[in-house]
């Protein structure tokens, strides 16, 4: 019910206050997260929950299917933020698998304003169309590119001017792609793990 909102924030709040006396004051003078979680706005896949991190320790966007688009002001807001600003150490991104976002970009019906954004996850499966044509199966397919588009989406982290900053100032960076299973709960790493220059084409660096 949505009148239990604010009465379940109060309680959460003592809760947290019991167990860690001092909590929110210590919190509300400085966060220090050593991670950027970039992920699906898909209320199954609460980021800290998952991976059991408490306020403070996790930097979190998430959008429509978990992308990182070069012209979106807002992702790059908060990637330079995290970045230059708290300096996280990781990078995940998130994916998960059933993706209403990227099924929907596999098919034709006109829905709207979001076509224009899932039109970034349309290119990426006609990039990879022998690969997702071999998966006979519809859901089988999804899932194949709910994958695909995290390591997409890991290559474009490293394309952008924050991150390649970081490395070319020898800091430790590391993007990581993860796609989390909404019928069991469990994380797999994809292990695309990128950390310096070498992970990316040269085309694409700057400075
Ligand atoms: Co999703």
């Amino acid at each position: 019910m949505f009148d239990d909102l604010l009465n379940n924030n109060k309680a959460w709040a003592q809760r947290i206050e019991e167990q860690h006396p001092g909590f929110f004051k210590e919190l509300a003078a400085q966060q220090k997260p050593d991670y950027l979680w970039i992920g699906c706005s898909d209320s199954r896949v609460p980021a800290n929950e998952i991976v059991g991190l408490m306020p403070g320790e996790l930097f979190v966007h998430r959008n429509i299917a978990n992308m990182v688009l070069h012209t979106d002001l807002n992702c790059l807001s908060v990637l330079h933020y995290a970045v230059e600003v708290l300096k996280v150490k990781h990078i995940i991104v998130c994916g998960h698998y059933g993706c209403g976002g990227v099924r929907a970009s596999l098919g034709h019906d006109d829905l709207g304003l979001i076509d224009n954004w899932l039109r970034h996850l349309k290119d990426i499966a006609y990039a990879n169309n022998e690969i997702l044509s071999a998966e006979e199966d519809e859901d089988a397919r999804v899932d194949r590119f709910c994958e695909l588009n995290v390591i997409a989406q890991v290559s474009n982290v490293c394309k952008t001017k924050p991150v390649q900053r970081a490395w070319k100032a020898g800091r430790e960076l590391t993007i990581h792609g993860w796609i989390y299973g909404i019928e069991d709960g469990i994380i797999k790493d994809l292990k695309v793990d990128a950390k310096s220059f070498d992970c990316m084409p040269e085309l694409y660096r700057v400075g």
